[in-house]
């Protein structure tokens, strides 16, 4: 009834103002409602942040992004010929798995259909990343923790340490070199065959032998005579034998550069100066993400991050990190200051629609869990229910680490004011949904009809 009431004055008020407001210039000109001017406040809040149109990476080499596409889908590269890049990070999966933490090789399946398999599947300490933009020129720190990163004028840093190779054009082709190297992601472990019934050459080395597995992927790859010939076209200047694995990488960057550039939602429409390209509930949205609802004290930028690190009390659930099972301190492990403890890099919202379960553990399956998590985690701590993690992972959630979560959570982490109204909760939602590049909705184009092996692809 009362709600009845409302609706009506509001149109007494629409009747009493339409006159005034074609003088003001502050009408809604969908509906002709006399709205405040969103516009006169959200432009110069974004201004004040140097919230900006994000510069695009720059044009990636067509032979490369071609031999990088086939070796993101190539089984060939993993110990067991079993896995790809492609059934962690697929263009139909959001450009990661649908899943809280990622089954790594001898899974079966793919997505949200994925199960453990062969007896000595395990899964990944996280929750699959996806790739949108991170060839942007500035996106130099990788990992949940941010355990690899750099850039080609500062030299790249990651778990290989001294071995890290050094010649890499950005960061997430450097990246590269890690998914092939451990037993349980994609190299395999001692006495399991690969597919055609053989012995897997690499299984008997260790996670951190990186300079001796490096080149066991590169012989794999110039195995197949298609692979060599593309290979030594891409880089002219080097012979079959001085091929390795900075080149792969750089195929495969080069590849999730080309693929996965999402740099055309409406909010990017937005700030190139189209008034028109979000709705009013967007507009309110944004109001509140750049102002009172403080998500850009951390989600700061055009992509939504500052690439710094914060702990926002993500619930303890799943099987932690190795070192600390069943906990996940995050980047206190990459850095060794116990200030870092559970911080995890703040991740870019582009796209955020399509990548879910999400956190760095996929503790949430429903992205507005996530945003009321924010305004109040310790509410969302005593109710989160391990229900929606993956079934083998039910009985994982860990509250006995909550108040110390909590002691440690990030102040930034505060509504200004009132807590948000479940309107305000629907426009912050609103505004999140208007970053999702409409054409990554359908990004069928990348799975390739077949791989140089033959080995079957994640489809
Ligand atoms: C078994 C699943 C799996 C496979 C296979 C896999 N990844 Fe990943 N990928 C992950 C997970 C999980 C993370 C996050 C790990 C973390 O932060 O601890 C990740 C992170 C990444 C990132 C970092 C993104 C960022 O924002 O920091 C890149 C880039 C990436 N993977 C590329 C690849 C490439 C290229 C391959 C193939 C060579 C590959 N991945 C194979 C699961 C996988
Ligand atoms: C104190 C810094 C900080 C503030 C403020 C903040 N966030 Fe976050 N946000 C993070 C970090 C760090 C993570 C990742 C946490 C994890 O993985 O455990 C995250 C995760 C997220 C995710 C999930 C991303 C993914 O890839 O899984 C969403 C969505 C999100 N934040 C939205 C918001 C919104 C909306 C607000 C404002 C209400 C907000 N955040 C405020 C730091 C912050």
């Amino acid at each position: 009834m009362h709600h009845a009431h409302r609706i009506s004055l509001n149109r007494h008020l629409v009747f009493f103002a339409a006159g005034a407001c074609l003088i003001a210039g502050a009408c809604d000109p969908a509906d002709g409602n006399p709205e405040p001017d969103l516009d006169a406040e959200l432009r110069p809040l974004l201004d004040s942040q140097g919230v900006e149109s994000v510069v695009a990476p720059p044009e990636q080499d067509p032979a490369l992004v071609e031999l990088g596409q086939l070796l993101f889908f190539e089984k060939e590269l993993s110990g067991r010929r079993n896995i790809s890049c492609a059934t962690c990070h697929h263009p139909l999966l959001g450009s990661a798995d649908a899943q809280s933490q990622s089954r790594g090789q001898g899974g079966l399946g793919l997505g949200p259909q994925r199960v453990l398999g062969d007896p000595d599947t395990v899964f990944l300490a996280r929750n699959a990343l996806s790739l949108w933009n991170r060839g942007v020129p500035g996106w130099d720190v990788m990992f949940w923790d941010g355990r690899l990163g750099g850039n080609p004028t500062d030299g790249y840093f990651s778990p290989a340490g001294d071995a890290t190779p050094q010649d890499f054009s950005s960061a997430v082709a450097a990246f590269s070199i890690i998914p092939l190297t451990p037993d349980e992601e994609m190299r395999g472990f001692p006495g399991e065959l690969d597919v055609h019934g053989n012995e897997n050459e690499m299984a008997h080395l260790t996670n951190d032998d990186f300079a001796d597995i490096w080149p066991l992927v590169v012989a794999r790859a110039m195995g197949v005579p298609e692979y060599e010939q593309r290979l030594l076209a891409a880089f002219p200047g080097a012979s079959a034998a001085e091929i390795n694995i900075v080149h792969l990488c750089e195929a495969l960057g080069a590849f999730m550069i080309d693929a996965f550039t999402a740099l055309d939602a409406p909010f990017d429409r937005y700030l190139a100066g189209d008034d028109s390209a979000l709705s009013d509930a967007e507009k309110r949205g944004a109001l509140l993400f750049y102002g009172r609802a403080n998500c850009s004290a951390c989600h700061s930028g055009g992509l939504q991050t500052d690439f710094g690190f914060h702990n926002v009390a993500t619930p303890q659930v799943g099987t932690g990190r190795p070192e600390d099972a069943p906990y996940d301190l995050g980047h206190y492990r990459v850095s060794d200051d116990p200030a870092d403890m559970y911080k995890f890099r703040t991740p870019s919202l582009r796209n955020i629609e399509l990548e879910g379960p999400w956190m760095h553990n996929g503790a949430f399956e429903d992205l507005e869990d996530v945003v009321r998590h924010h305004l109040d985690p310790e509410a969302s701590l005593i109710g989160y229910d391990d229900l929606q993690v993956e079934p083998e992972l039910a009985g994982t959630y860990h509250p006995e680490k909550n108040q110390e979560l909590l002691d440690l959570v990030d102040p930034a982490l505060a509504v200004e004011g009132e807590p948000l109204s479940d309107e305000e909760l629907a426009d912050l939602m609103a505004f999140l949904s208007a970053l999702t590049d409409p054409s990554s909705l359908n990004l069928f184009h990348l799975i390739p009809a077949a791989v140089p092996s033959g080995l079957p692809i994640d489809d």
